[in-house]
């Protein structure tokens, strides 16, 4: 974590384990030498075309990257759909009986889906789309679990040149709302309800209530997943089943320039509003391609490859859909929570489907690592030979403990750091070449320029610490934010300048050169791995009626990374009590997310603020963690201080 002082980053932590890949692996390995690197680095325009030039395009490409800072342009002149990359073409090349998809539903009903079946299944619900008026540029919101139709919806919407917009299905109905109104969308793809341990979901009350409060939407598909009776109102809504019904397996895919959009993906900042971050297709598609054949080593015909996220979030989006599915990847996708009904669901999993790559987030394996090493060990899970995370800094423990009970003490893992608006892997390890280190994301990959700054933008050297930065356009970058260019200037790109891209992340160097992530120096907390802004959280307390003003910080939490701990100021004549602050965390549950809900609320008579009215967010993180805190006398009322730390100190003594 950077130092809660300020911005200077101490190089704390030292590591001196290595993990070379195992012989057998780097010989293997699609990449089994380091002299990539410097191939990228000679020429880093050619390094991306050759993996442009992997994929089919309808119109060859007239430049490969057109930088006028802060905008890229990548492949521009250049035709392709990604539909057709990701499905039509290894049909074409003799694949489409491959499976696609090996699919677990949570109740534990399966389905298997072939490339071919995908395309018709695609095909029928893109025609569907255009039946219902959808036309190239529009934008689909979609809200769905983790089902097959999830994939066939985003590919559907990319075949005929929709933008779509998924939202996660475990966001609230106002969060729907809000992405809805930002993007202007006509169209709802949902699902009646979801499974989640055990439950049904009701998503498509959810959605009912959303569209109840915003009159953008028109038409909504909805999914038959759990067979529940849902309110339809006549005009509006349509069963997918019945709209998918009689339509023809044939639908050409529309040619979409490389610059056009692809996607629109919320994600939190440090204001209230989400951002929609947009990717477009050609770079897009090229760099989560390439990076998913080569980080995972994905050998086609061989591998049964599993990314446990879920593809509400941009993991799902790059790695379950569109980078496997350019790869010709088989995948695993499954629909539910990891301890349903069991502990070692996952593990069921590995061994029912020989799974041999694994995906997953660190808040995952320090779960898996509570629930205890035998509950794996019951398991076949040798088919495994290479093991990834991604979302939050993983601990170096955690990290061994991933190697050694679910690799087998061999399998290479590959610590991945990117982000929503990156759109693809920049910083890992590549596993035939890179000699990890626990804890350590390593290196950039080939042909992205990562470089660790101090406050005044200059490059620090091995060993020491500051600001994470990109500073060369890489072809998934972010294109904008959706209808907020100004934003996306102020936030990538004026902290060090118009060139130089601000990640937002504290990052450290070791003495190797080896880079080492800390976390996010704005006032973003990373819950599980899911970026949650405190301004949202705290809107979403005081627009409790009984709310004056809150302030939320993460404080360190061994399970979730971080957990959300919520300040909060009652107006007068209300009365603190502990019923109300359990109705605060539900109602941050039902505005936002159970996702974004505080680990606990503490009521205080005031914030701690500046003179110039800013709550000391920092403070209160000290507090929550219980650390000593420094001089609080610069505050406008410093008393208040020693006041909260009393009650946390207290409130924390009666929780042990
Ligand atoms: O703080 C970093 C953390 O997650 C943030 C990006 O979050 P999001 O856009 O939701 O995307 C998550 C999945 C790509 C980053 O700014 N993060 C992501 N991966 C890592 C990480 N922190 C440390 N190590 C990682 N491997």
């Amino acid at each position: 974590m950077p130092s809660s002082s300020g911005p200077a980053i101490e190089n704390l932590y030292s590591e001196q384990r290595t993990f070379p890949p195992p012989a057998d692996f780097a010989e293997r390995a699609t990449i089994g030498d380091p002299a990539v690197y410097d191939e990228a680095e000679q020429d880093v325009e050619a390094w991306w075309a050759s993996h442009a030039g992997a994929l089919r395009w309808t119109k060859p490409w007239d430049t490969i990257c057109q930088w006028d800072p802060p905008f890229a342009r990548w492949f521009d002149g250049g035709q392709l759909n990604v539909s057709d990359n990701c499905v039509d073409r290894h049909i074409d090349d003799g694949h489409g009986s491959q499976v696609a998809y090996y699919w677990e539903g949570e109740p534990g009903d399966t389905r298997e889906i072939t490339y071919h079946q995908l395309r018709d299944e695609v095909c029928r619900f893109a025609n569907a789309l255009k039946d219902l008026g959808v036309a190239k540029g529009d934008r689909v919101n979609i809200y769905l679990p983790m089902i097959p139709e999830l994939p066939v919806a985003m590919l559907a919407c990319a075949r005929i040149g929709a933008i779509h917009s998924v939202v996660f299905a475990g966001f609230s109905s106002q969060s729907l709302v809000d992405r809805i109104e930002d993007a202007d969308a006509h169209v709802l793809i949902t699902a009646d309800g979801a499974y989640r341990k055990g439950n049904v979901v009701p998503l498509k009350e959810s959605a009912d209530r959303a569209m109840s409060s915003t009159d953008k939407v028109t038409t909504c598909v909805v999914v038959r997943r759990t067979g529940d009776d849902v309110e339809m109102t006549e005009g509006r809504d349509h069963f997918y089943d019945d709209v998918v019904d009689g339509q023809s397996a044939e639908c050409p895919p529309e040619p979409m320039d490389a610059e056009d959009v692809l996607y629109i993906l919320y994600t939190s900042g440090t204001t209230g509003k989400p951002k929609g971050i947009v990717h477009t297709t050609g770079g897009y598609l090229t760099q989560v391609a390439a990076t998913h054949r080569l980080v995972f080593d994905l050998k086609p015909d061989t591998d049964v490859y599993w990314c446990a996220a879920d593809i509400g979030w941009v993991t799902g989006h790059s790695y379950i859909v569109y980078g496997p599915l350019a790869n010709r990847a088989t995948s695993i996708m499954y629909e539910g929570a990891p301890d349903h009904p069991g502990k070692d669901r996952f593990w069921e999993i590995v061994d029912r489907y020989k799974a041999t790559i694994l995906y997953t987030a660190p808040t995952a394996i320090r779960a898996f690592m509570k629930w205890g090493a035998e509950l794996p060990a019951k398991h076949d899970l040798s088919s495994l030979r290479l093991l990834g995370t991604v979302g939050e800094p993983i601990n170096p423990e955690a990290w061994m403990w991933y190697h050694e009970h679910i690799g087998g003490g061999t399998a290479p893992v590959v610590d991945t750091w990117w982000q929503t608006e990156t759109g693809a892997i920049m910083i890992t390890p590549l596993p035939g070449v890179t000699a990890s280190k626990p804890g350590s994301a390593m290196t950039a990959f080939p042909g992205i320029r990562a470089v660790v700054v101090d406050e005044q933008g200059e490059a620090v050297a091995p060993g020491g610490g500051g600001y994470l930065t990109l500073q060369r356009p890489w072809p998934a970058m972010l294109r904008t934010i959706w209808g907020d260019e100004e934003r996306y200037r102020d936030t990538y790109w004026s902290r060090f300048g118009p060139d130089i891209y601000f990640a937002g992340d504290g990052a450290k160097l070791d003495d190797d050169g080896h880079v080492w992530l800390l976390g996010r120096v704005d006032d973003v907390m990373n819950i599980s791995g899911h970026r949650i802004s405190t301004t949202e959280v705290e809107s979403a307390l005081v627009d409790h009626p009984k709310v004056a003003e809150a302030a939320v910080t993460g404080r360190a939490d061994e399970m979730t990374g971080q957990a959300i701990a919520a300040f909060v100021t009652l107006r007068s004549g209300e009365d603190p009590s502990d019923e109300l602050a359990a109705q605060l965390r539900e109602h941050v549950a039902e505005r936002i997310g159970k996702i974004a809900r505080p680990a606990n609320v503490l009521f205080t008579e005031d914030l701690p603020k500046t003179r110039s009215g800013k709550i000391m967010r920092r403070l209160l993180k000290d507090i929550a963690e219980g650390r000593e805190l420094g001089d609080v006398t610069t505050l406008a009322n410093a008393d208040i201080v020693d006041e909260i730390k009393t009650r946390s100190d207290s409130a924390k003594a009666e929780e042990q």
